[in-house]
Formats: C-alpha cells, structure tokens, sequence
C-alpha cells in the first residue's frame, strides 16, 4: 500500500481552497528508540517507541500557496534548490494533500536546533508542516490522524504532534491507521534534558539508510524488539512511580543496545565520535562518584544528557557547554 492510498482513506472531500498557514512543532529525544521498519514506504515500526518533547526547540514552518505549479522552500532563511533533496522530501508530501496540482506552495521552515545533526530536525519539520498543511487545506484532522500522517513524512514525527511524555504505538495494521502516537498524561517538572553538541554538521548516513542496514546486516538486531518492548515497559513503571533512576538508565541502556545493533552492522554505522566518547565515560564516572547524570544518544555523535534539575549546578560544572531544555518549563 501507498502512502497516497493511505491518505485517501483519512482526508474528507473538500474543496481545495487553501489559505497560509503557520504552526510550530517541538523536536522530540526518544527514551526508548524507534529503529527498523516493517514497512518502509509507510513509515511503519517493528517496535513502539517513547519520547520527551523539547518545548520550544523544534521547527517553525508557514505555507502559503502560490498561484504556480511548483513549490519553493525556504529554510533558515535560505531558498533550497528544487532538486535537493530537502526540497523533494517537502514537496513529495505536499503531493499527498494537494488536489489541485496547479496549487504550489511556498514552505518557510525555520529550526532553532541543528539541521540533521541527531537532534530530530525531521521529527518536529514534517510534524510542523503537516499541522500547516492541515490548516492551510482546512481539514481538521484529529490529532490521531495528524500524528499518523506526519508519520509518513518521518517516522519519529509522529511523536513531534505532542509536548510532554508520549508514547508511539507500533499498530499492526498493513494501512498503518493504527500506527500513531499519543500524549502520555504525566508531567515532571524536575526533569531535565542537556544537549551536548559534539557535531553539527550533517551526518554521514541518515536514520532511514542506517535502520535498512541493520535490519539487513546486523546479527544482533534480532534481538532489537524484545529489548524495546521490556524497556518500554520499565520506562510506564518509571514514569507511574516517578522513579528517576529507572527512567534515566532505561533510556541509556535502551540507547547503548540501539548503538550496538548499528556497530553490529556491516559496513559498520558508527556515529560516535572521540568527543563523543570522552563525554560518555566523562558520565559514567561522574556518576560512579554519585551524580545521577544518563544520556540517550540518537543516529549521530551528540549526547542528550538526562538528570533532575536539583543536579543543574553540578553538571553546568563538568558541561557548560551543554545547551538546557526543561521539557516541562521552568
Ligand atoms: C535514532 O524518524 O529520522 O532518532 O522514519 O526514516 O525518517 P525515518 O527515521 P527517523 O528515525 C529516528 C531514529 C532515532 C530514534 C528515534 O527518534 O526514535
């Protein structure tokens, strides 16, 4: 099944007046990682995921249609050549809503976090753009179906439609309308998310290559979605028993296992970088000497540090470079 098939069963028959439209969507880190497809035209995961969103660092995105055939995007200020890759990513998608193809769109997205650098740039861009579109084309569409589209677009943008905790359920259906992502309805305000910037530049191998060779290449893969599923289910305890430790382990232990398959891979995908490196062991003592400091990595060398907030002055100590994002406000 196609995407466009898929469409076709969830957006109403309505006109194709459009309007501009603008909407922002927060990037997301994910506690326990998505990584492999069942099926990889629709976006559909072998396993369920969890994520935090980061509040106000995601991506910024207006559409406004244009009385042309062609649609032009312009990101962080700069026009993108319509043969990038980039471009087509975005007007690919646009196909999906678009009824009338003499309707093109001008696409003005704008991330205040790195492009392509690990920190899930595509999750919040096409969860931003298609809250615009959605907009713009007047559907109304459920936040359910919203977060299935975006889906389509990245796979972790399923989770970007929402703030806070959120769950993205695999679904098993071939269509994937069960395939989407939900909030989680619990708030910790003391929780707190350090970026660490080892390179921003982009990325070698993007996360949809990187899960095909795996899924292809590596041994240990095999054992990926049992070890997701078993933290999937440690990070519900921790959350309902509002237990730290058990979140931030599970999320950095869940991140190792994902690496592993990666390294396990052939060619081998390694995204680590000797920056990287020296900041994980630089956590792991500074915990053996007893602060309760994690990280999650994602497909690239950043490292996503995870600790309370009562711990703030001790890691702006050993990290001030780190970039803080209080998930649930100050
Ligand atoms: C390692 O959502 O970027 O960040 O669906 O191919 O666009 P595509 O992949 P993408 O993969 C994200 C992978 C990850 C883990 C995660 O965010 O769950």
């Amino acid at each position: 099944m196609n995407k466009a098939e898929v469409l076709a069963k969830v957006l109403p028959d309505v006109t194709d007046v459009v309007a501009s439209a603008e909407h922002f969507a927060p990037s997301n880190i994910a506690l326990c990682k998505y990584w492999g497809k069942r099926d990889a035209e629709l976006n559909l995961p072998i396993n369920p995921s969890l994520s935090i969103s980061l509040r106000d660092l995601g991506t910024h995105t207006k559409v406004t249609p244009l009385d042309q055939p062609v649609d032009r995007v312009i990101l962080n200020g700069h026009e993108m050549h319509p043969e990038t890759k980039f471009a087509q990513r975005i007007s690919r998608f646009i196909d999906l809503f678009r009824r009338d193809s003499a309707i093109g769109f001008l696409v003005e997205t704008r991330n205040n976090i790195p492009t392509q650098a690990g920190l899930a740039s595509s999750a919040s861009g096409f969860a931003a753009l298609t809250l615009a579109l959605n907009d713009s084309f007047g559907f109304n569409l459920s936040k359910e179906a919203l977060s299935m589209i975006a889906r389509m677009g990245s796979g972790s943008a399923s989770r970007s439609i929402y703030q806070g905790f959120v769950e993205w359920h695999m679904g098993h259906r071939e269509d994937g309308l069960d395939s989407h992502a939900h909030p989680i309805d619990i708030q910790w305000p003391g929780l707190a998310v350090g970026l660490i910037k080892i390179d921003v530049g982009e990325k070698s191998i993007d996360s949809r290559s990187g899960m095909q060779r795996t899924i292809e290449t590596s041994h240990l893969y095999n054992s990926w979605p049992a070890q997701a599923n078993a933290d999937l289910a440690k990070l519900h305890e921790a959350l309902n028993t509002h237990n730290f430790e058990l979140l931030a382990s599970t999320a950095e232990h869940n991140a190792m296992s994902m690496h592993a398959t990666f390294a396990s891979s052939w060619p081998p995908l390694v995204y680590w970088l000797p920056d990287s490196l020296a900041a994980m062991h630089k956590v792991w003592q500074l915990r053996q000497q007893g602060l309760a400091l994690y990280f999650t990595m994602d497909a690239g060398p950043n490292l996503k540090l995870l600790f309370e907030k009562s711990s703030l002055n001790d890691v702006v100590s050993h990290f001030p470079e780190m970039e803080l994002v209080l998930p649930f406000g100050e």
